[in-house]
């Protein structure tokens, strides 16, 4: 289900949304996925994905998202958006989502930077750690208004 369009959840239901949306088009998520898609009986290829290359069609993007996350939060719940730094950390997402997530009526609450030497996944085929991809972790939390 495409995260800007969930009409099964009803609104005002959800105390807390703990989500990472795609980091642009850094990544083909089509083939991260493959083993769950195969597990689930999936065909990747029918799965619409969100992989603007852009950072204002990403922006519009996560808008939309927002939309949705407040119409099913109740008043008073809270989101935590997972995002990267990207492009060799010239683009900081989290600077970006702040203003969707406001522009969807959310009030922010704090961002969490996670900034580490560490050894992630990627690192055993040979992506190098705080070198390629994304290496810190920016956790945006804001929080719909209280009636
Ligand atoms: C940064 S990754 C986060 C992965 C997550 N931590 C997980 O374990 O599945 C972004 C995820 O968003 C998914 N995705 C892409 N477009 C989407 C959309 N329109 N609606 C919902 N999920 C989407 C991708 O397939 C990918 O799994």
């Amino acid at each position: 289900m495409h995260a800007d369009a969930t009409p099964p959840i009803p609104s005002d239901s959800v105390s807390l949304v703990v989500t990472s949306p795609p980091f642009l088009d850094v990544v083909d998520y089509a083939q991260d996925n493959w083993l769950r898609c195969w597990f689930a009986g999936i065909d990747p290829k029918s799965v619409r994905l969100t992989v603007p290359r852009k950072l204002d069609a990403w922006a519009t993007a996560m808008t939309r998202v927002f939309q949705e996350l407040h119409r099913v939060l109740q008043p008073g719940g809270h989101v935590a958006f997972e995002v990267g730094e990207v492009h060799g950390g010239r683009i900081k997402l989290e600077e970006t989502v702040l203003p969707c997530a406001i522009a969807a009526g959310f009030e922010p609450v704090l961002v969490l930077i996670n900034d580490q030497e560490f050894t992630k996944t990627a690192n055993c085929w040979g992506v190098d750690n705080n070198n390629m991809g994304t290496n810190t972790n920016r956790v945006v939390v804001v929080r719909k208004e209280l009636r």
